[in-house]
């Protein structure tokens, strides 16, 4: 039988690489994990004690609200408000989702079917490429490795490669997603770029989704730019905020579609159909992170910059030299030139095998990743440091 969704998707190359991970583990071996994006800090305390006197109360063991209940919706208008100048209507302008990853994906069904294209940035994190393909349409892509380094990618570098994607599309795209800072280049925009963006979108009747996944692992005081920061943007578009990273909630799932209220009504919509919404005690337990912990965001950002400046320095004193992200919890990391040929996939494992440091293949993240690895900081800053050294015996060639 033809499993017609999925049997033309490529094999999951970072399988390969958590496979060799895991038999080495298995042998023994320390491996240092900096693969997979997986956040190991803990999820504030208020919240985790709330979960524990929610889940006892059995009025919240039935199916909850799939939009969200009323107070988690306010809480992000509230934490919109507070942290970006940005007013949501939570009634309106407000949808809850089982994880930015999910309201995506769904999203797509909402927007996009056969016969239409989406504008999706590669490399990229899967789930943007595939989920209109999901949905049926194709994907044109917006050509991030394409932008200067990483860094900042201009207002006129990023119009470029969205015209770029515009041009090569047929039929004209009704979708682009965008996500800054960007895993896994770790390119930021600031309000400027996102200014024209908005601009573009409205001149070619565009709607612009932009994932937010990293609004607030942000360094040395940048502070990445909501899209609906920009005046306008409601009319054009739509922002997925998840407490994955921010909140370091990322295993309870809880995120929001928040901007454009006819794609908020169309998602709220599809989604009554799908699902009951995320376990109550989860969504109550969410609602006090956000309104009693909202410094915990700059704490956790706090531990990635450090564990960041472990990596960095130490890369670059052993001979690698790799670029210094402003956001994400990620370092994109380019060959060294003496092993370039190997290609991405071959040097992860390489890695792993000699190293025992895991890391993710550019080739992973689509076209225009390969050629570089991703390394996510995920462990703490001593096992970093023992990371760089073990890289340091193993790549001679440095
Ligand atoms: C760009 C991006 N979007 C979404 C997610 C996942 O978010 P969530 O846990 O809310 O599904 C990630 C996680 O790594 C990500 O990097």
């Amino acid at each position: 039988m033809e499993l017609r969704r999925v049997v033309s998707l490529p094999p999951y190359v970072f399988s390969e690489v958590n496979e060799l991970k895991v038999a080495a583990r298995r042998a023994g071996r320390d491996v240092i994990d900096l693969g997979f994006g997986n956040p190991d800090i803990a999820s504030p305390a208020v919240a985790v004690d709330k979960l524990a006197e929610a889940v006892r109360n059995p009025r919240n063991h039935r199916y909850s609200a799939s939009r969200g209940i009323p107070k988690l919706r306010q809480a992000v208008a509230q934490l919109y408000l507070r942290r970006f100048g940005v007013e949501l209507d939570p009634e309106r302008e407000v949808v809850s989702t089982i994880g930015a990853k999910e309201g995506l994906s769904h999203l797509m069904w909402v927007l996009v079917g056969p016969g239409d294209t989406a504008l999706s940035p590669s490399p990229s994190y899967p789930i943007h490429m595939y989920a209109p393909v999901f949905a049926g349409a194709k994907v044109e892509l917006i050509r991030l490795d394409r932008l200067g380094r990483q860094g900042t990618a201009s207002g006129d570098e990023l119009l470029g490669a969205l015209e770029e994607a515009w041009a090569a599309a047929a039929p004209k795209p009704r979708v682009a997603i965008l996500s800054f800072p960007h895993n896994p280049t770790t390119v930021c925009v600031d309000l400027e770029a996102m200014t024209r963006a908005v601009a573009w979108a409205r001149e070619r009747e565009v709607l612009l989704v932009h994932d937010f996944a990293y609004s607030d692992t942000a360094f040395d005081g940048f502070r990445p730019p909501s899209i609906l920061e920009v005046p306008g943007a409601m009319e054009c578009a739509v922002e997925l905020y998840t407490l994955t990273k921010s909140f370091s909630m990322a295993g309870w799932r809880v995120a929001f579609l928040v901007g454009n209220a006819e794609v908020v009504a169309g998602l709220s919509q599809l989604k009554s159909y799908l699902d009951y919404g995320t376990f109550q005690p989860i969504q109550i337990a969410a609602t006090v992170a956000m309104n009693e912990a909202p410094e915990y965001p700059a704490q956790v950002s706090a531990i990635y910059q450090s564990r960041r400046d472990v990596l960095c320095d130490g890369l670059s004193r052993i001979g690698w030299e790799v670029d210094r992200p402003r956001g994400t919890m990620f370092v994109w990391a380019p060959l060294p030139a003496a092993y370039a040929e190997m290609g991405s996939l071959d040097f992860s494992k390489y890695l792993v095998a000699e190293a025992a440091v895991a890391t993710s293949p550019g080739v992973g993240f689509g076209p225009g990743g390969e050629g570089s690895v991703r390394f996510a900081l995920i462990e703490n800053e001593q096992r970093i440091a023992q990371a760089v050294r073990s890289l340091r015996r193993t790549l001679r060639k440095l």
